[in-house]
């Protein structure tokens, strides 16, 4: 297994953390991944350190100790903004994994009136990471087969197998793993998610950005 590959099979949803805070060269290179995801994304991510409100027991309960997030805003009215946040936000997730710290992405279960963000006019946040140093390491999810996700079964090369592999590893919003990849002619891949849900296309960025990393960008073209 190459370090990538342990990076996104280690990585699980955590809600449960230690008090122990993010400094040192974990937060410069936490913040650097930041930075050039938000340059990359022409979205607006910010790191908030140390603040208990916003994931404060009383409301959010399932979460215990949760003191630092990832906020990801971007224009309201851009048309990939659930796309882009999922994708580059995983990017961010996976970074964060690699450098020893735990996260879950939320999109529901933390107080949006206790983010201490200034919005810029026509902004909205699209969704929290909540990051930390885990109690826990979490645990693999229930996973779909891979003939569940794939349209495309028998003679398939070895790199869209891995992708597929990959994205099966993805976080996805109540872990309804509600895409499809199909293999096109010429290497092209597609990628379609079900329905119409409050996360849909954050979870398509993000097995995405999952697929990418398994397939190799060098073998395939998404297809339209
Ligand atoms: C877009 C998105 C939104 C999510 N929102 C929440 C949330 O509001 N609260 C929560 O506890 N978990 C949330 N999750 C975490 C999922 O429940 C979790 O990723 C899924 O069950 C798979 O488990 P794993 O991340 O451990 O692989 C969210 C995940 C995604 C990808």
């Amino acid at each position: 297994m190459n370090n990538i590959e342990s990076v996104v099979k280690s990585r699980h949803s955590v809600r449960s953390y230690k008090d122990q805070k993010i400094e040192g060269e974990v937060l410069e290179e936490l913040q650097k991944e930041i930075q050039k995801c938000s340059e990359e994304s022409g979205l607006n991510i910010k790191l908030v350190l140390n603040e208990e409100k916003a994931f404060g027991k009383t409301h959010y309960g399932s979460f215990d100790n949760c003191k630092n997030y990832v906020v990801i805003m971007g224009e309201k009215n851009r048309k990939d903004l659930d796309e882009a946040s999922g994708y580059y936000g995983e990017k961010i997730v996976l970074k964060a994994q690699e450098i020893g710290l735990n996260t879950c992405w939320t999109k529901l279960t933390y107080n949006k009136a206790e983010v201490p963000c200034t919005l810029n006019e026509n902004e909205k946040i699209s969704i929290v990471i909540a990051i930390g140093y885990g109690k826990v390491k979490g645990t693999n999810h229930k996973s779909k087969e891979f003939s569940a996700v794939s349209k495309t079964i028998e003679n398939v090369p070895d790199w869209y197998k891995k992708g597929v592999e990959f994205a099966l590893y993805a976080p996805t919003a109540l872990n309804q793993q509600k895409f499809k990849f199909e293999l096109k002619e010429n290497d092209e891949v597609s990628l379609k998610t079900a329905g119409l849900g409050l996360c849909t296309k954050i979870d398509l960025g993000i097995v995405k950005y999952h697929f990418e990393l398994g397939a190799g960008l060098d073998n395939f073209k998404w297809s339209e």
